[in-house]
């Protein structure tokens, strides 16, 4: 599976939103962060603001929930117009029943852990996400350094999806660049979030460029 490259927009500039998302229309899709002040500690958006960038943006919404009662916000983000809707583990009732209901509304599924979060806890949900983020920072924040240490949960993961022969997607967010793709990459990873690496570059197509060759450099090795 090619790399996919999923720009966050946590660090554009929410006071040119529609200018900044189309400087990154070379990506896959749009990593959309909405934080609550509760699941974590920092607020973003919420669903009016989802449903305009989804009538904007050239690219499907990858819509990243950290936020309290997803069972009850999941699918309303995918009506609000996201492609891919990630809800977090440890915020969940019945991740199961999420899944379902985004899949009624024929929108791909996906389940967040935190760094605290063991592997093992997502692994019997697998046969029912598209996608699963592995966190390689706290969630709440950009720009923070990138946890080495979460790799070994993707190389879990993409065991556990070959031997169900499942094609799951594995993304991971939090610190990543040039500096980092390789080892996320490498270790499983195919969609891959980051947000102040592409925004904060000065030619933000340039560098979008520039990790998606870095990431096929690895994949061509293994
Ligand atoms: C953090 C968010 C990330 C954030 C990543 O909780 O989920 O998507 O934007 O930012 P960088 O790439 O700067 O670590
Ligand atoms: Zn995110």
């Amino acid at each position: 599976m090619a790399i996919q490259i999923a720009p966050s927009i946590l660090s554009a500039d929410f006071a040119n939103l529609e200018r900044d998302i189309l400087e990154v229309a070379d990506a896959d899709w749009l990593h959309v962060d909405v934080m609550d002040g509760h699941f974590v500690p920092n607020m973003t958006l919420g669903l009016p603001v989802v449903e305009r960038i989804a009538e904007v943006s050239p690219l499907p919404i990858d819509a990243h929930l950290m936020i309290d009662d997803p069972d009850r916000w999941a699918p309303r983000y995918a009506e609000a117009g996201a492609a891919s809707v990630t809800f977090h583990l440890e915020a969940a009732r019945d991740p199961r029943t999420i899944a379902a209901d985004l899949h009624s509304l024929g929108k791909r599924a996906s389940c967040a852990i935190k760094p605290g979060t063991a592997v093992e806890q997502v692994l019997p949900l697998i046969d029912t996400l598209d996608m699963v983020l592995v966190m390689t920072v706290e969630p709440g924040f950009g720009g923070q350094a990138f946890m080495e240490d979460m790799m070994p949960k993707l190389r879990t993961l993409r065991a556990a999806a070959e031997a169900a022969g499942r094609d799951l997607r594995i993304q991971t967010d939090g610190g990543i660049a040039r500096a980092t793709i390789g080892t996320v990459v490498e270790a499983g990873c195919d969609v891959v979030v980051a947000g102040s690496a592409i925004f904060g570059a000065e030619h933000r197509g340039a560098e979008i460029a520039a990790l998606r060759e870095l990431a096929g450099a690895v994949r061509h090795q293994v």
